[in-house]
């Protein structure tokens, strides 16, 4: 009997965890510590990930329109971001896990930023897996920023406007070398992108759940990753 082929499991999942708010209101709790229970859940995530045989994770920290909020959200966010990265370093060192930012860094706290730097150089020769952290990221200022380069090489003569094309974006973007997502999930129940990877996520999967990113786990990314498999990709054509 012919089986319909089912896809393997997404080598790069892109999450944005939306919901550490809510979490706290429902427990009466300040909004920080919906942050605080956030970064647990990210440890949780990453090793599910891991174990299951992702390869690329993008996880959205924080966006551009997030300097919207309150001063103190804000800077406790970011204070809270580089103690995060720093207690996980050990076990990205264990995992064999590679950090990566992606995002502008004007505006990052300079201790925020000296913690990023620091975990970026010490796992830059890991090679299991990627954890890519969207910081002060925004899809549109990813292209913008990539316009700019490109206008840049163009001006200096380095490169032909002929030659702008897709490839030569893609190039100019924030990681080039890392795939576009296979599967991109957003929990919290809310279904827009917010400005998360607009380029990149042109051909992949969604999943959305209710589920509040503090509480997000183990099965709800075998959730995500069975209904993934269960996909048929088309990509724009049709055999
Ligand atoms: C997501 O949680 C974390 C960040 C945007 C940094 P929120 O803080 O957006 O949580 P809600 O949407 O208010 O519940
Ligand atoms: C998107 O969540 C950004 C991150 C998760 C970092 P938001 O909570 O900021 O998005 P909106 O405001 O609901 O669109
Ligand atoms: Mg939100």
């Amino acid at each position: 009997m012919a089986s319909a082929k089912s896809l393997e499991v997404p080598a790069h999942i892109a999450i944005i965890m939306d919901g550490n708010g809510r979490w706290a209101e429902q427990r009466g709790l300040p909004k920080i510590e919906g942050h605080k229970a956030g970064g647990k859940a990210v440890r949780r995530t990453a090793e599910a990930a891991w174990e299951l045989g992702v390869t690329f994770l993008t996880l959205y920290a924080f966006s551009t329109e997030n300097w919207r909020r309150s001063p103190r959200e804000v800077s406790a966010l970011m204070r809270l971001l580089g103690d995060t990265i720093d207690d996980n370093l050990d076990d990205m060192m264990e995992k064999g896990t590679k950090l990566r930012v992606i995002g502008r860094k004007s505006r990052i706290p300079r201790s925020t930023l000296a913690k990023i730097e620091h975990a970026i150089e010490t796992t830059r020769a890991n090679t299991n897996n990627n954890l890519v952290v969207a910081l002060n990221y925004g899809g549109r200022a990813e292209i913008a920023d990539a316009a700019q380069s490109i206008a840049t090489e163009v001006a200096a003569g380095k490169i032909s406007a002929i030659n702008v094309n897709e490839a030569l974006i893609a190039r100019h973007l924030y990681a080039p070398d890392i795939p576009d997502p296979d599967l991109m999930i957003r929990t919290s129940g809310e279904k827009r992108l917010s400005n998360f990877l607009l380029w990149e996520l042109s051909y992949t999967e969604l999943w959305f759940t209710e589920t509040l990113w503090p509480d997000f786990g183990r099965s709800d990314l075998e959730q995500a990753i069975a209904d993934f498999k269960a996909r048929q990709r088309r990509f724009g054509g049709r055999k």
